[in-house]
């Protein structure tokens, strides 16, 4: 693993099905815990510059809120229109009770 990795949140802190925004390395992120798994994505939907924070989880999906496309935690790919571009996506380690990501990918 990379040691650019960072602990950001004690895992007890996300209940699942929830997200948080946190901020490392000087980018907003949303942390979202699903099913069991966290996904860490950046916090700007592709389509315009507009927080993804102001939406809400679909499953493994964020909801932008102000135009309705979905991306996909996994991969950062778009679903619906009219987002047509990728949201960043950041690895994602859970170790000692810790959600860590890696930002500088
Ligand atoms: S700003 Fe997100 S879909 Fe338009």
């Amino acid at each position: 693993m990379s040691d650019s990795f960072v602990a950001v949140a004690a895992c007890d802190t996300i209940p699942d099905g929830k997200f948080i925004k946190v901020r490392v390395a000087g980018r907003a992120l949303v942390l979202a815990h699903v099913a069991g798994r966290y996904y860490a994505v950046e916090d700007q939907c592709s389509h315009e510059d507009y927080p993804l924070s102001f939406g809400c989880l679909d499953g493994d999906r964020i909801k932008c809120s102000l135009h309705g496309s979905r991306f996909s935690l996994e991969t950062g790919a778009p679903l619906e229109e009219p987002a047509d571009r990728p949201i960043r996506v950041f690895p994602v380690k859970v170790m000692d009770g810790w959600v860590w990501i890696d930002p500088s990918t």
